[in-house]
């Protein structure tokens, strides 16, 4: 029995199974590449769902963990430690928003944004008691929590998970007349992905996003943009909404912003907004600890420099031209931008699944989403030979 089979067998007795993964046990990972137990190697296509734009352990991100480990890891936030500002402060340049609420994961700070919105919509806006609405987008994909899981529309992640919680209407993703017509005097909020990851990469069609700003901006809604998935490079810019110079007044961060490294979420937005909150009505006893800021804090000096935004433009091309070749040969269609596509897989010919193993067979990792669909999010450090060799396993696999 290889070590592989052995892992695998391990964690299918001991563990829930509330997730169906390759059956590749990693040991150990450097920039775009990981190796498993029996020492093969893979290229990374998958980056954690874009936790890992930087590659995995990135040197500048592995020291700054390196030298906190080494001073003070926790906090809460019943004190202050000397990371958080400088953290907060350069978020607020990256988002040129005035304040920054720290979290964990993406769940958490999509919670935390829905409770911002709400409350705003109590203080600022004038809605009365109880009636706040948000609208989000059909095909989202936003976490796992009670909450958000009552507004998904994907019958895994929804049923048998009830009471769900009220005060959520959703609408056709890309359609803005669906979306004005939703839009009453209690809507606090429109909840929406830049582009869908989980749905497969969907990207809206142009101009959908200027319209929700508008829309927003119109009627006194806040426009809560989740690039958690989408944001911090993976498009080629530092968040999707750029490529439309839209501002959203809330940016929902997680992910990337961790450097693969320890979760650290964040929400950004200005005064008139995040100001509602209160001591004691918002929280998390690992939000903003000192590892998370001074990791945070080396992620945002990384994009700051540009070079990954550039390089997800630069190789995300290249990428797309090579699978665009692969339409009618086997792909049906390929969306996305940047380092981040959904690629259709014929259904006729194989299941996203039997796809992505076969791709794992041949040393890239890569995901499958709702059938036949296989998501590539390489991280942003990848060369293009390695690119064109990815390339290369995917025309294998599916001619
Ligand atoms: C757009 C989006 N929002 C929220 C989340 C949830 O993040 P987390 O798994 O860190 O809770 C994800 C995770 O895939 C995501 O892609």
């Amino acid at each position: 029995m290889s070590k592989t089979s052995e892992a695998v067998a391990a964690a299918e007795r001991w563990t829930a199974h509330n997730y169906h993964p390759l059956p590749v046990v990693i040991a150990d990972a450097e920039g775009a590449w990981v190796t498993d137990v029996d020492g093969k190697r893979y290229l990374d296509c998958l980056a954690g769902y874009s936790a890992l734009n930087f590659g995995h352990r990135h040197p500048a991100l592995i020291a700054a963990a390196h030298a906190q480990l080494d001073r003070v890891t926790l906090t809460s936030r019943a004190f202050i430690h000397d990371q958080f500002a400088e953290f907060c402060q350069k978020l607020t340049d990256l988002t040129g928003k005035d304040l920054i609420l720290p979290m964990n994961t993406g769940a958490e700070a999509v919670e935390t944004a829905i409770k911002v919105a709400r409350k705003w919509g109590y203080l600022v806006k004038g809605v009365r008691p109880g009636q706040a609405k948000i609208i989000a987008m059909e095909g989202n994909f936003h976490g796992r929590t009670t909450t958000i899981v009552s507004f998904s529309t994907d019958p895994d992640a929804r049923d048998d998970f009830g009471p769900y919680t009220p005060g959520f209407q959703l609408v056709p993703y890309g359609d803005l007349a669906a979306l004005e017509a939703a839009i009453d005097e209690n809507t606090v909020g429109v909840l929406v992905e830049p582009i869908q990851g989980e749905a497969g990469v969907l990207v809206p069609p142009a101009g959908f996003l200027p319209g929700v700003r508008e829309l927003c901006t119109r009627n006194n809604v806040l426009m809560l943009a989740d690039e958690i998935q989408s944001g911090l490079g993976r498009t080629g810019d530092t968040f999707a909404c750029d490529d439309e110079a839209v501002v959203p007044d809330m940016y929902i961060m997680g992910k990337a912003l961790g450097g693969g490294i320890v979760p650290v979420s964040a929400v950004a937005a200005d005064q008139n907004v995040l100001g509602v909150l209160k001591p004691g009505e918002h929280g998390s006893t690992f939000g903003g600890n000192p590892l998370a800021c001074a990791v945070g804090i080396a992620v945002i000096d990384l994009l700051r420099t540009g070079e990954f935004q550039e390089r997800s433009r630069e190789l995300g091309e290249r990428l797309h031209t090579g699978l665009a070749k692969l339409i009618g040969d086997g792909v049906t269609e390929v969306r996305g931008r940047g380092l981040w596509a959904g690629v259709d897989i014929d259904p006729a010919l194989m299941s996203g699944r039997d796809a992505s193993v076969q791709l794992m067979e041949r040393g890239v990792l890569a995901k499958d989403t709702h059938g036949s669909t296989i998501r590539l999010a390489p991280p942003l450090t990848i060369t293009a030979d390695e690119v064109d060799w990815a390339l290369e396993q995917f025309h294998s696999v599916i001619a």
